[in-house]
Formats: structure tokens, sequence, C-alpha cells
């Protein structure tokens, strides 16, 4: 019946449920969510993990004394729930002083702030036993081009991540970090804005190792990508470190719908990849439930994301398991991308020694259309 469990590793952001429907041309349509009730919200749905940034829990301004006392109300919660915190975050977007963005502000002081601000959220994601940090630089970026230096702002950013890494390892923590790229949103044009930039960014950082990614599902729809192999490829270097599902219809605004409502063949072929490639960290949910929903349709959401996420799990694993579709593999000749183009011991020498009949190797189909309705017929629930 589709019942998740803590194994599964179901996570959602508090800010997710927590969304109180403020968008550009509405106000907020529900009350504020406290972050203990969250906890034991998810925690009977089902779900392993929570995660925030910092003001999600702690009201911006909040002193010492308010901090404590939310804390103290979210660890028992924790505690009695055993709910974790994989993953924690910052918010280096809402605050007016970084309407130029945080790490890649064009004023030094607030480049400064924002990495205080980090820091000292980096203390308590090493309390909670977080072990991805993740950051999603939604402010860095652009309008225009002539108020920006591009190079200057990837100086900054490399800077700030350095700094950051620096701090983790000198105290020891058992935390890495995870880069969460966007091509617009609420900038004009983010930095970073897809998969592919932020993989080619992390190899100029001091400890490259100590970062990946967290791509998320709408984010390289948003930019006309193919999630599913912008998410092969993260694996493929081994940085995918964390990830954010959710769906989205197309190239337009960050729609954030609940996971399995966007493009199903792609979460299909989505769900399948990860649970085959080995990625055990956790299935994070970034969503937002549409501001028509009242409290009961956030719930009703947040548990449809694991729902078809389950679905697809199961459809994805009888698409494996037909013998019809390890026939239609073998048609396609997919498992001979595997076999390495030099056989062992030959060289470069034996390959140009050797003829293709081109007439005969031209006119080869490849029957991905069969292998793919087979696909198509499992996520249907025909076969
Ligand atoms: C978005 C982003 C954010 C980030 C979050 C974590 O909606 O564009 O996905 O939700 O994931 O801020 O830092
Ligand atoms: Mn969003
Ligand atoms: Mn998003
Ligand atoms: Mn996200």
């Amino acid at each position: 019946d589709y019942q998740p469990v803590p194994e599964d590793k179901f996570s959602f952001g508090l800010w997710t449920v927590g969304w109180r429907g403020v968008n550009t041309f509405g106000e907020a349509v529900r009350p504020p969510l406290d972050g203990a009730d969250a906890v034991r919200r998810l925690a009977d749905l089902g779900a392993y993990g929570i995660t925030f940034h910092d003001d999600d829990l702690f009201p911006p301004g909040s002193g010492a004394a308010e901090r404590e006392a939310i804390l103290t109300r979210f660890r028992a919660a924790l505690a009695e729930t055993g709910l974790t915190v994989p993953m924690m975050t910052t918010n280096l977007f809402s605050h007016p002083v970084f309407r130029d963005g945080g790490f890649t502000s064009n004023s030094r002081d607030v480049r400064r702030y924002a990495i205080r601000k980090v820091v000292r959220n980096i203390d308590l994601a090493a309390e909670l036993g977080a072990r991805t940090y993740v950051c999603w630089g939604g402010m860095d970026g652009a309008e225009s081009e002539a108020g920006k230096d591009d190079r200057a702002a990837l100086d900054r950013l490399r800077e700030a991540f350095d700094i950051l890494c620096g701090y983790v390892r000198e105290k020891g923590y058992d935390l890495r970090f995870a880069l969460e790229p966007k091509p617009n949103e609420p900038r004009g044009d983010v930095l970073l804005p897809t998969v592919g930039h932020a993989l080619a960014f992390i190899n100029e950082l001091e400890h490259p190792e100590m970062v990946g990614l967290n791509p998320e599902v709408g984010h390289e729809q948003m930019a006309g990508l193919n999630f599913v192999h912008g998410v092969a490829q993260a694996l493929w270097h081994g940085k995918l470190f964390h990830i954010d599902l959710n769906g989205q219809r197309g190239v337009k605004y960050d729609q954030d719908l609940r996971f399995g409502a966007g493009d199903v063949k792609e979460a299909f072929f989505l769900v399948d990849l990860l649970e085959t490639a080995g990625y055990d960290g956790p299935r994070h949910f970034d969503f937002k439930p549409p501001r028509t929903e009242d409290a009961s349709g956030v719930w009703e959401s947040a548990a449809a994301c694991m729902r078809n996420y389950l679905i697809l799990r199961e459809k994805a694993a009888a698409f494996r398991a037909d013998p019809e579709v390890a026939k239609a593999l073998e048609a396609a000749r997919v498992a001979e991308l595997a076999q390495p183009t030099l056989g062992p011991g030959e060289s470069l020498g034996d390959l140009l020694a050797e003829d293709l009949d081109l007439a005969a190797a031209g006119e080869r189909g490849y029957h991905f259309e069969r292998l793919d309705q087979l696909a198509m017929d499992h996520l249907f629930g025909v076969r």
C-alpha cells in the first residue's frame, strides 16, 4: 500500500511543508508551521528526516535565549520520534541585505556577513548530526551584464568555499557541501545555472573532494535539460551528495510541484537510476504545496511525494525484472556500451588495422522505441 518507512530515507525541508504561500502576486494563505510540530507530522507520515535553513527554525533576529528555547523543543521532538536532520542549509536570500547575493554580493561587508551566517549554522549542523550542507546561491546572479563582473564573482564564490571547507576541516566535522544549481529565479540569471556549470566549478576549489551537488529535478528542467542525464553525470563524477525531488512542467518559473506531478516519465527513469546506481543518500523533497491548499492539503501533498516515489520504485523494479525487457535491452545493444572500445591487451594499432562494413553497420537499427515503450507500458500499468 506504498506506506513509507524510515529505511526509505525520505526527508523534507521545513520550508516546504512550512511554506505559507507567499508569492509575487499573493500574500500568505497559511499560518506559520512550528518546527517541532513538523517533525511529529513528518515522522507520522513515515519520513526519516527533516532539513532546514537557519531562518526556517529561528525567526530572523532571534536572541540567544529564544534560539535555545526553540532548539530545546525541536530536539525533544527529534528524540521522541527518531527523526534525523541529514542536511542543513543557510538562508542567504530573504533579507534585503542579500538583494545582490550572499557570497558574491558586490558589497564586501555583505559577503563577510554571509560567511559568518553560514559558519554559525554549520556548528549547529555538526551538533545535530547533519552530514550534508547545501548551498543554494539563488540570489547570487544578475539581471544585467554591466553590474556584475562574473569572473570576480566566481573568484569570490571559490574564496567562500575554500574558507568554509577550511573551517570544517579545522573543526574536524564530518560534513560535505552540496551545491544546488538553478538557471534563474529569483535572479534573472543565477550563477552556476546547471549541473554542468557546478561540476566544473568544483574542480577549481582547494578541497574539491568536500564539495558535490544537490541537483533539483525542476531546476534542470527549467533550463530545458534532461534531469536523468544530469544526475547520471553527477553520479559518474562521484558528486551526487544529495538530491531535491519535485515536479516541474517545462521551461517556466520554478513550480516546485510535488514529486511525480511533472514529467512522469523522467521521474520514472530518475527513480530507476537512483535505485540501481547505488545512491544511498536521502530522497529529499523540495516542493511547495500549492497556495490552493489548507493544512490538510499540505500533508496530503507531502504524503503524495513519498507515495509517488514508492509507486515508481515498484514500477521501475518490475521493468528491470521483465524478461521481455531483458530481450529488448539485448536487441538495443545497451550492455555493449559497457564494453571498452579497445579489448584487453589491444592498442590503437589493432583498431587502425580493422575495417568496418559501413553499408551493413549503417543499416543497423537500434530498437530503442520498443524498449522505451516497454517502460511506458510498465509506467501506465498495462504490463
Ligand atoms: C528553490 C530552491 C530552494 C533551495 C533551498 C535550499 O526553490 O529554488 O530549490 O528551495 O533548495 O533554499 O537551500
Ligand atoms: Mn523553489
Ligand atoms: Mn525549486
Ligand atoms: Mn531545492
